[in-house]
């Protein structure tokens, strides 16, 4: 009965796909290009000092004890919610993850009538929940948006909603999806929902990092915003910036949201904490935009395909072996810069992945070029 798992993991590890947990990544003298803590927070000791010497933190609860619709601690998910509310000038809606926020919202704003279209390359999330929605779904070439179009014109009176789906910044390729495009899709038709994930737009993207919804002046355009915690925020859960119809349609309808035990209200504090600190740090985020056009132009000079924009750099290897060796040579040099594999990327696009974050200096920028050098 056991040998399909066993026979499984061997066909992985025949092709260099098998993964593992490493326990060798945690030396501080390594530096970081793997985490998504863009903008540095995780790492400022000092904001963290300050939270947990508040003298609030022993009244924070450390479990919520229930999901959402059954707890009797309401408040610091409600200020969080309010204060996301005022700054986006939208309805804010928490959920424990980006998992839950994608694979719970779009299976309840789908149903067998809904045609879901999404680009090529979304995230897993993203296509659990449009598997779990039991749409019907067509992926559109990776940020086409012509083919997007023409499959709006061949569909739109076919289907009485057709939701768009797709990132904003991609997370393995780091390009930006042209949002006034895709809105300009939307404002000829009257049958489409806009769903954006800025699980790696938010914190990094606009003039208080609401994203680049925020950049392009189009918060009020997206039918759901999706940004997640985990990353520039330095925390966990993920929000869905929405308008009171649908927050309240989700509230009655998503199951992630409804039968999950809710994240603890000291998660929500502190996130809090570190969304007012992402408000004004535009001097990160220039940071790390000049960063990412050194390392790209080098890249793109040494013959890699890169189209990215963003904090999120991608160095296409195109094979699971020699990306493993590559990610070693960079350990050996001083970096951790882990390999991207099937599934997580389709075959022949493995990468090493580079994620940058504010804390780092021009300088080992340009050390980090020299070595790349050495191993390119
Ligand atoms: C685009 C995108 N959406 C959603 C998620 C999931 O977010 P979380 O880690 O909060 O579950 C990720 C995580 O990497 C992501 O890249």
């Amino acid at each position: 009965m056991y040998d399909k798992f066993a026979n499984q993991l061997n066909t992985l590890n025949e092709a260099g796909n098998l993964r593992h947990i490493r326990k060798d990544l945690s030396n501080s003298n390594l530096l970081d290009l793997s985490s998504n803590d863009y903008l540095g927070i995780a790492s400022d000791e000092s904001l963290m000092n300050e939270f947990l010497a508040c003298k609030e933190l022993n009244s924070y609860c450390m479990t919520s004890s229930a999901s959402r619709l059954l707890s009797i601690k309401q408040n610091s998910y409600d200020e969080l919610e309010k204060f996301l509310a005022s700054t986006y000038k939208k309805e804010a809606l928490l959920f424990n993850s980006g998992y839950h926020a994608n694979t719970g919202i779009i299976p309840a704003i789908c149903d067998k009538s809904t045609l879901v279209l999404c680009d090529k390359l979304v995230h897993a999330s993203i296509i659990n929940g449009i598997i779990l929605s039991g749409s019907k779904f067509i992926r559109f070439k990776h940020n086409d948006m012509n083919h997007l179009q023409s499959l709006v014109e061949k569909y739109h009176n076919d289907y009485p909603t057709i939701l768009v789906i797709t990132e904003s910044v991609f997370s393995m390729d780091g390009d930006i999806c042209d949002l006034q495009h895709l809105v300009s899709i939307k404002r000829k038709y009257k049958n489409i929902l806009l769903y954006i994930d800025e699980a790696h737009g938010f914190g990094v993207f606009g003039n208080q990092g609401l994203g680049v919804c925020e950049q392009e002046n189009l918060i009020n355009d997206i039918d759901i915003i999706i940004a997640t915690l985990g990353k520039a925020a330095a925390s966990v859960g993920a929000f869905a910036i929405t308008n009171s119809l649908l927050k309240d349609f989700l509230i009655n309808t998503a199951r992630s949201f409804i039968f999950s035990t809710m994240l603890p209200p000291i998660n929500c504090e502190w996130s809090l904490i570190t969304i007012k600190k992402i408000l004004s740090m535009n001097a990160e985020r220039r940071h790390l935009i000049s960063m990412s056009d050194i390392i790209n132009s080098f890249i793109r000079s040494k013959g890699y395909d890169t189209d990215s924009h963003s904090q999120i750099i991608p160095i296409i290897i195109g094979d699971s072996r020699k990306t493993i060796a590559s990610s070693q040579k960079l350990f050996e040099l001083g970096y951790i810069a882990l390999p991207i594999r099937i599934p997580t990327v389709p075959a022949g696009t493995e990468r090493i992945r580079i994620s940058l974050n504010a804390a780092i200096e021009t300088s080992s920028i340009e050390h980090l070029i020299q070595d790349l050098d050495k191993i390119l």
